[in-house]
Order: structure tokens, then sequence, then C-alpha cells
């Protein structure tokens, strides 16, 4: 007798445990597949997804790493503080990366055991449909073809790699080769001002690598409200980066030696970048292959993602859902764990509802870039009457104590209602501050809200209130 599920979620990702979790909770028998083994020792399958394993976690603990070498290095002596030479043992960082990294995917192990959630290794396709449900082959050391009345297809994204532009990941990488080096490169070449180019240059940077981003875009981090933008642009150029953009990339060449980038840039001249190692960062796609999903009678779009019904996330196949990267809307962790557990819910009866305007985006370079809401310049070709308040870190008491100055909260409120529309922020622990911004959305607070909330003195949150009291000019601290 095959196992007989009453959920089957394919793909232990962010999006992918968390449903199964959801779905435990509200006392359906569950089970999860995962097949990607990634760098475990024993090749087992690893639950966490690419948030865990070569994403989020990973990324955000070396550029933990090369902050903390930054500050030594260069702002130490700001506080007073003398320090000898410092130097920097990438191999001691690398690992501590991987120990959590290792810490983070077995607690989800526990949190499988601890809500009775039965882990599938191996990779998981369907096979059918009979009268107990869907029939999902399971792929692993061990095969087996299992049984569910109810399928969340939660499978995550692959980096889009280029033709013509083998990556090894050893001198030319995607987000999992460039979380893996265990030296660190003189010269770096990134393609792409992306996040993740973004991101994993600033780290290398810090520790002491020549970085030039490659962008094909003419402007700079075009999702990002304009003025959020320009000052990024212009903080990274002044800490080093050499940023390129509307190039257009040619050939490329890997030796021993290095890479050789030939490229034209925007003013149309031939161009060549040498360096020693190169970052490919030029989006993701969807891992919707290989899924079987003819068999069941779905088919993808032009670009590979399930179509849904925006609301509750189900597929024309009755019972089957699918949620994250493999569907429309930002390819970010945070969204496919909330669109996991609205599945689940549904699949219960359930209401739930996702407001995709009030999710967030943040971009951990530092200063760190966070928004939620409408950019000025979406509010401008909807041709919607808006009021901006913007106010710096530079007038705030808590952040010129910490040395952390940089950047400023802006915030976009709606001209004649006040409702705020957007909030921008480009400056120290903007991913946190921001947390304030989505649920005064969420609650469609005002602008007015904010600024009469007490914050508490001295934080950077009070940057967000002045920004909110500034879009009615009346800003107390400047
Ligand atoms: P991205 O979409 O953020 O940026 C890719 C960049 O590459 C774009 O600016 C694009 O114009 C450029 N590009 C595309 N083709 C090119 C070419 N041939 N030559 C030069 N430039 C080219 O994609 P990225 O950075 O790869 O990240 C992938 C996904 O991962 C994103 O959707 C992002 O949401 C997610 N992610 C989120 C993070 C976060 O929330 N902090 C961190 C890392 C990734």
């Amino acid at each position: 007798m095959s196992q007989a599920f009453d959920v089957l979620v394919i793909g232990g990702g962010p999006g992918g445990y968390i449903a199964a979790i959801r779905a435990a909770q509200l006392g359906f028998k569950v089970a999860c597949a995962e097949s990607n083994a990634y760098d475990d020792p024993k090749g087992e399958p690893r639950l966490g997804g690419t948030c865990l394993n070569v994403g989020c976690i990973p990324s955000k603990a070396l550029l933990a790493s090369s902050e903390e070498f930054e500050k030594i290095g260069h702002h130490a002596a700001d506080h007073g503080i003398k320090v000898g030479s410092v130097s920097i043992d990438s191999k001691k960082m690398v690992q501590r990366k991987d120990d959590i990294v290792t810490k983070m995917t077995g607690g989800i192990q526990f949190l499988f055991r601890k809500n009775k959630i039965t882990l599938l290794k191996g990779h998981a396709s369907f096979e059918g449909k009979g009268a107990d449900g869907y029939q999902v082959k399971i792929d692993g050391k061990d095969k087996e073809t299992v049984t569910a009345k109810n399928v969340i297809i939660a499978t995550g994204s692959k980096a889009r790699h280029l033709p013509g532009l083998p990556v090894d990941n050893v001198l030319i990488c995607d987000n999992e080769g460039a979380l893996k080096f265990e030296s660190v490169p003189k010269k770096l070449g990134v393609i792409g001002a992306g996040v993740i180019g973004l991101e994993l240059g600033s780290v290398w940077r810090r520790l002491g690598s020549e970085v030039t981003v490659l962008e094909a875009l003419p402007s700079f981090l075009a999702a990002c409200d304009v003025s959020i933008a320009k000052e990024a642009q212009k903080l990274f150029t002044k800490q080093g980066l050499n940023i390129n953009m509307g190039v257009k990339i040619g050939d490329v060449k890997a030796d021993k030696k290095g890479v050789v980038v030939n490229y034209t840039d925007s003013a149309g001249k031939a161009a060549k970048l040498e360096c020693d190692r190169l970052i490919v960062s030029v989006g993701r796609v969807p891992n919707t292959d290989k899924l079987g999903l003819d068999k069941i009678g779905l088919k993808v779009d032009e670009r590979g993602f399930i179509p849904i019904d925006d609301h509750t996330c189900a597929t024309t196949a009755a019972g089957v859902y699918a949620v994250g990267d493999v569907v429309r809307g930002p390819m970010l962790a945070h969204k496919a764990e909330d669109e996991g557990v609205l599945a689940a819910e549904v699949i219960a009866g359930q209401k739930p509802h996702i407001d995709y305007n009030c999710i967030p985006w943040v971009i951990y370079t530092d200063p760190e870039i966070a928004w939620v809401g409408k950019t000025e310049q979406a509010l401008k070709e909807a041709g919607i009457a808006y009021k901006a308040g913007q106010f710096p870190f530079m007038a705030n008491g808590r952040a010129l104590g910490m040395g952390r100055s940089d950047g400023f909260v802006k915030v976009l409120a709606d001209a004649k209602t006040d409702e705020i529309l957007g909030v921008h922020i480009i400056g120290p622990n903007a991913s946190d501050l921001i947390a304030e911004a989505a649920v005064a959305m969420e609650f469609k607070a005002a602008a007015e809200d904010i600024a009469r909330i007490c914050h508490p003195h001295p934080s950077l949150s009070e940057v967000v209130r002045e920004a909110a009291l500034a879009t009615d000019q009346r800003a107390l601290n400047m």
C-alpha cells in the first residue's frame, strides 16, 4: 500500500516547509518532498531551499562578517579604538557561514518531527490522478509512489545563466559558487547590478576585492524609488564599487589566469574587464520542469511560471496549488512563506488574504535599502496626487552615535486622504525599520498616524516618524 496524505508539499524551501507546518497545524496528514542535497556531507536532501542553503541566510552571514571586518579596519579609529593590522581568514569565515546553514536546516527537520510531517527524500513528479487523489512519484534512494488529496508545488527557482557563459562555480559563479570563495579575489567582476550582484559584490569589496559591476540597463536599481536608487549609486560608488550601466556583454573567456569579459560600454565602445572571478547574477528562473505537470493537465506560461488564481494560489488542477518563486510576483522568501500559509489555509476552507502591495523589499547592502508600497515614479505614472516627506539619518542622534548616518527615509502619502502609499529607506537597519511601515500600510494608516505615535528616543525609528511629519512640512528636528 502506498503512503497516502491529505497534503503533499513539493519542495522544502521557505514556501514549502512553512506550507507543510501550517497544514499540519490545521490537522492534516502532511508530507514534504525534497531532493536537493546542496553540499550536505552525507548527500542527504537538505531542507530550507535556496534561502537557507545558498541564498538569504549564508549571504547574510558573509555580509555580517565582512561588515565586522570593515568596521574594525576602517571605523574603529573613529571611536578612538586602536587596532593593529587586520586580516581575514576567509576559510574560517566561510566555515562559520556553513555552520549557521547546517544549524538552520537541522532546525527545520526538528520542526517537521514536532509537527509530525513526513519528509520524503527524493525528486517528486506527478504520475496522474486516481480516486484517492494525485499519484506522485518520489525518486530518491528509495523509489515510491505516494497519493495526496492536495498538492502544494513550492519548487523554487534557479539562477538564470547567459548563453555562451558556462557557470562552473569556481571561476564563473552564480549565487552558489559566490558564497564559497575560500580566498578574497583580487579583482572580482559581477554581471547584473541587481540584488545578488550588489549584496555579494559588497561582501567581497569590503574584504579587499576590486569589484566591477556590469549592468545591461541604463538606470541603476530600476525597481527602487528613483531618489533611493540615486543615493545608493552615489554611496556605493564612493565606497569603491565600480558600476558600469548600459553595457552589452560580448564573449567571455576563462582560463587558469582568470576571466576576461568583452563588452560594449554605454557609449558603444568596445571594452574589456579582466578579473580573477566572475559572478553572474542576472535573475532567476522557476523550477517547473521535470515535475510531470502535463500528467495532470497543467501547463506553464512562456517564462516557465505556473498560472494560478491570484487570490488562492490554486492552479487549474483541482486541489493543486503553487506558491513562491514558481508563480507570479517577487522572488522573495517572505512572499513565498505567506503564500505557503495561504495555500494551506485555503485547503482547510479558510479565506486568507495577501495584500501584495504591502510586501516589503530589502537589499542587504551597506547601507541597507528597504521599501514597501509604491515608488514616487509609479505614483506619478498613475496620476495619483501625493505628498512626499524625507528625513536624513544625519539629523538623528542614534545614527550619529552609531557612526551610521548615511541615507534617509522617504514617506509618500495620498495628497487628499493622507493614507501612506509608500515608504522608502536607505540607511542603517532599513530591513527592520521597514516593518513599521508594512504594519502601517496593512492597517491603511495615514502619515499622521505614524507622526502621532510615540517613538523611542534615541532610536533610528525616529527618522521614520520625522519623514511622516515631513509629508506635512512639520519635521521637528530639521
Ligand atoms: P535581479 O533581477 O535582482 O537583478 C538582475 C540584474 O541583472 C538586473 O538589473 C538586470 O537588468 C541585469 N541583467 C540581466 N541580464 C543582463 C545581461 N545580459 N548583462 C548585464 N546585466 C544583465 O536578479 P538577481 O540579483 O540575480 O536576484 C535574483 C532574485 O533573487 C531576485 O528576484 C531577488 O528578488 C531574489 N533575491 C532577493 C534578495 C533579497 O530579498 N535581499 C537577495 C538575493 C536574491
